[in-house]
């Protein structure tokens, strides 16, 4: 039954009842009598109290309805309101359901043309760093080479300096060019690029290690892509946040895909919200169907899992 008709019958009864007494044998004298006053306001109290019961039942998945809409998260998307409720709030919640399927496939393909003009923008500053300032830096040095040999005694020193600094240049554009793009990734696939990953980060203070199955199903560009930013986002989080002096890279083959771990033993991620960089690898996840899931270490760090399936990497 509709809220409408249910409100309407409730309040109609209750009318009703209240003209058949005024018509039928109840009389109220005035001054009233206390047997009458205390008739008149039982009559109001159970009426009352029937109107609030079916308002309250009627209103319920309303209340549902906006406890869901408040915690909707696109990011973790599928959670739907369940569909209950007279005739018109059934509708709302359907209506809102359909409104929430629409965002979710408007916000998966926004995201994917996101991702994908941020890495061809990122390839392009790779590239352009790598040709033109490593070219420049490369003939600099060069040239000071070969001002060095032919420099007085005194100026030799000074030279050195300008040749250090400019092959210390040099490496830094070739580190931020390596991770602008992960050429390894293009070149020597997936494991070597999680690999060369690994050594990137291992610093005095941390060493990360890597585990990597060899029996890996094959993986789209896409999902290879996908894969290498959460694990670089991740072990990124590590020697920012964490305080960890471990880490960990593992990525092996599971019943229905294959499955990255990151994991740290830090001091965890507590109650800290979530940045642009784990917002950054659910969207991520999102584009090949993958579930990220951020959460504590059995040892007190942070893991980051991702579980990639085989509908995203084209079968086992
Ligand atoms: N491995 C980690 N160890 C400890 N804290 C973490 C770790 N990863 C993330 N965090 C916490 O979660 C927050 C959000 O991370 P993120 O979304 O990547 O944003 P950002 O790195 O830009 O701060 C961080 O600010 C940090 O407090
Ligand atoms: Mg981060």
């Amino acid at each position: 039954m509709s809220l409408f008709w249910r409100i309407f019958s409730l309040n109609a009864v209750g009318l009703f009842v209240a003209a058949a007494l005024l018509l039928g044998p109840v009389t109220v004298s005035t001054p009233v009598l206390p047997g009458e006053a205390l008739a008149v306001v039982g009559g109001l109290v159970g009426l009352l109290a029937a109107n609030a019961l079916v308002l309250r039942v009627g209103l319920a998945p309303l209340k549902r309805l906006g406890g869901a809409m408040s915690t909707a998260d696109l990011l973790r998307p599928g959670a739907r309101a369940p569909v209950a409720g007279p005739a018109e709030t059934a509708e709302l919640i359907t209506t809102y359901n359909t409104m929430l399927d629409r965002l979710e496939a408007e916000r998966a393909t926004g995201a994917a043309r996101a991702l994908s003009a941020q890495e061809r923008e990122r390839h392009r500053v790779a590239q352009e760093l790598h040709d033109e300032v490593g070219q420049t830096l490369t003939a600099v040095l060069l040239q000071l080479k070969r001002v060095a040999d032919r420099a007085p005694r005194e100026l030799r020193e000074e030279v050195g300096q300008a040749q250090e600094a400019t092959r210390a240049g040099l490496d830094e554009i070739r580190r931020i060019a390596r991770r602008l793009r992960p050429g390894v990734l293009d070149e020597l696939g997936l494991s070597s690029a999680l690999r060369s990953l690994a050594a990137e980060f291992t610093t005095h203070g941390l060493t990360v290690r890597h585990q990597i199955a060899g029996d890996l199903p094959h993986l789209t560009e896409e999902s290879e892509l996908v894969l290498y930013r959460v694990a670089q986002e991740g072990l990124t989080n590590t020697a920012r946040h964490a305080a960890a002096d471990r880490a960990e890279i593992r990525l092996r083959p599971v019943a229905d895909g294959v499955e990255l771990l990151v994991r740290d033993n830090g001091r965890g991620v507590g109650g800290a919200p979530e940045g642009s960089g784990i917002s950054g690898m659910r969207e991520r996840a999102l584009l090949i169907g993958a579930v990220l899931s951020v959460g504590s270490a059995p040892d007190g760090g942070t893991d980051v899992r991702l579980s990639v399936p085989f509908t995203a990497v084209g079968g086992p």
